[in-house]
């Protein structure tokens, strides 16, 4: 079964959130169970640096008349065959890869990414004469346009099939409509059966109604973004196609997150050898001037500093905590608000707060090492890494019953520890009363060191790998070829 998967971000090239985690871990995950994996991404510079022996395989005109190279290649860091797309114009500015310096979207993103899916588009049609993937599989609103592409080409004998993963429906690639008519579109797709999306142009609509099968990345969140709560003004569409659609929960991989062969880690550790987490603890208490102090719980949080991630419960908290003599540790960017305001607290107690605004994965590393309990409190959550992280690396994730955090999570509740499930702390009202009930429950449970090894070793030894969501996208991938 030849696959072709579409995304913006790849790890360990370019990375903002959790999708590049996935993008970087699914082929290989794929391969295991049976599937031949290409991928085709935007000509990011971190990108086009890492294709080795590349050559140009097509000279495209995209649907605006630019032209473009398409280079094949492969990857030399994830060893994947990819295509990716030449256009320097477009691709080639430093930092983020969807905001300029000043945090604005660039104003030609539609073109941007429209391209990617255009490109997958024609890949699914037949451009490369050696490689014809069965199964076209695009990721989030950047790679929405894909499948409504692929609806619009003359068919062939060929019948491709696609597949769409949302994995944050809060983002939408929402475009003023003028954008539409640039992108090569017939004009029947500019509809509410189409891209259309409250008058405006929406990649996310496009992937969520033409593709012909959605699944997110878990099964909470499938249900939940059925509802207008949690729809983001699309939930009706999603009722409608409930029969196409289900969450299969993100996984680990095993080869960048565990703690017995982590290189980012002063001190590595397994399950049976715990030694070595005390160690990095006391290690990045040292570093970060915190008081040295084995037994104060240390709380982390590595996080994108928006809205979404419920921070501010967070923020209201840092008193309970520290006034049961905990600390604290932050990693994030994002929003100006809540990156000032942390950095406020930090600033008023240097010796049990520690925060830093940056993107820095080894130091994200060593925080789910050093710290007690991985907070994720986010107010939604389509799925969500950190806790799994947390998990993986003897950290107890304490979440809000949401998405793939109540997936995951498992309450510390007598009778979840009675049947030995319990691997940390869930909270179901979102609120700072709730979270801090949970908190609260944390500083009980680490006061009795032999159950909080147990809770611990069960989060540990938990299943967090690959195998069974692989499985599961094979199986679907077969079932839409059958
Ligand atoms: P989302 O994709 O919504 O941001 P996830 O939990 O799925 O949330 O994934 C977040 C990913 O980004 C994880 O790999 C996490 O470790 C990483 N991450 C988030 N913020 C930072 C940061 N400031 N520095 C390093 N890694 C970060
Ligand atoms: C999104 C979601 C997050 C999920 C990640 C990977 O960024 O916000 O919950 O874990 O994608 O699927």
């Amino acid at each position: 079964m030849n696959v072709l998967q579409v995304s913006a971000e790849i790890f360990p090239l370019l990375k903002t959130g959790g999708l590049a985690d996935i993008a970087g871990a699914l082929p290989a995950a794929l391969q295991t169970v049976g599937c031949q994996v290409r991928v085709v991404l935007p000509g990011f510079p971190a990108i086009l640096d890492d294709l080795g022996d590349s050559w140009v395989m097509a000279e495209l005109t995209a649907p605006w008349g630019e032209r473009l190279q398409l280079r094949q290649g492969r990857l030399r860091t994830l060893a994947l065959d990819a295509y990716v797309i030449d256009l320097p114009h477009l691709y080639a500015r430093p930092g983020s890869p969807y905001e300029d310096a000043w945090r604005q979207p660039y104003a030609d993103n539609h073109r941007r990414f429209a391209l990617l899916s255009w490109v997958a588009a024609q890949l699914a049609h037949g451009l490369d004469t050696h490689w014809q993937p069965q199964v076209v599989h695009s990721h989030d609103w950047h790679a929405g346009l894909t499948s409504a592409y692929m609806a619009f080409m003359s068919h062939s004998s060929l019948r491709v099939a696609t597949v769409f993963t949302i994995h944050n429906l809060a983002y939408q690639g929402v475009f003023s409509p003028a954008c539409f008519y640039e992108l090569g579109l017939p004009h029947e797709a500019f509809g509410v059966n189409g891209v259309e999306f409250y008058g405006q142009l929406s990649f996310m609509k496009a992937g969520l109604y033409y593709s012909d099968y959605i699944t997110t990345v878990s099964p909470t969140y499938a249900r939940e973004i059925q509802t207008p709560q949690q729809g983001c003004g699309f939930d009706g569409l999603l009722r409608t196609r409930s029969g196409s659609l289900s969450g299969i929960l993100n996984a680990v991989d095993d080869a960048v997150w565990n703690p017995a062969i982590d290189h980012h880690l002063s001190n590595r550790y397994n399950v049976s050898d715990m030694i070595g987490k005390s160690n990095c603890k006391a290690a990045l208490q040292e570093e970060l001037g915190l008081t040295i102090q084995a037994d104060a719980p240390l709380f982390g949080v590595v996080s994108r500093l928006t809205d979404q991630k419920g921070l501010h419960l967070v923020m209201g908290a840092i008193d309970a905590i520290l006034s049961r003599g905990g600390q604290l540790v932050v990693l994030g960017t994002g929003d100006a608000y809540l990156e000032s305001l942390f950095k406020a607290r930090a600033a008023q107690h240097p010796q049990t707060v520690s925060v830093r605004i940056g993107y820095d994965e080894a130091y994200a590393h060593r925080i789910f090492s050093a710290t007690d309990v991985t907070l994720v409190p986010s107010q939604f959550e389509p799925c969500g890494l950190t806790q799994m992280y947390g998990l993986k690396y003897g950290s107890l994730p304490l979440v809000h019953s949401v998405g793939g955090l109540a997936d995951t999570v498992v309450d510390c509740s007598l009778e979840n520890m009675a049947e030995g499930r319990a691997n940390g702390f869930v909270f179901d009202d979102f609120n700072q009363q709730a979270l801090e009930r949970a908190v609260a429950r944390a500083f009980a449970l680490y006061a009795r060191k032999p159950e909080w090894k147990r809770v611990r070793a069960c989060g540990m030894r938990q299943d967090l790998g690959w195998q069974s969501a692989a499985r599961q996208y094979a199986a679907l991938y077969r079932h839409l070829c059958a």
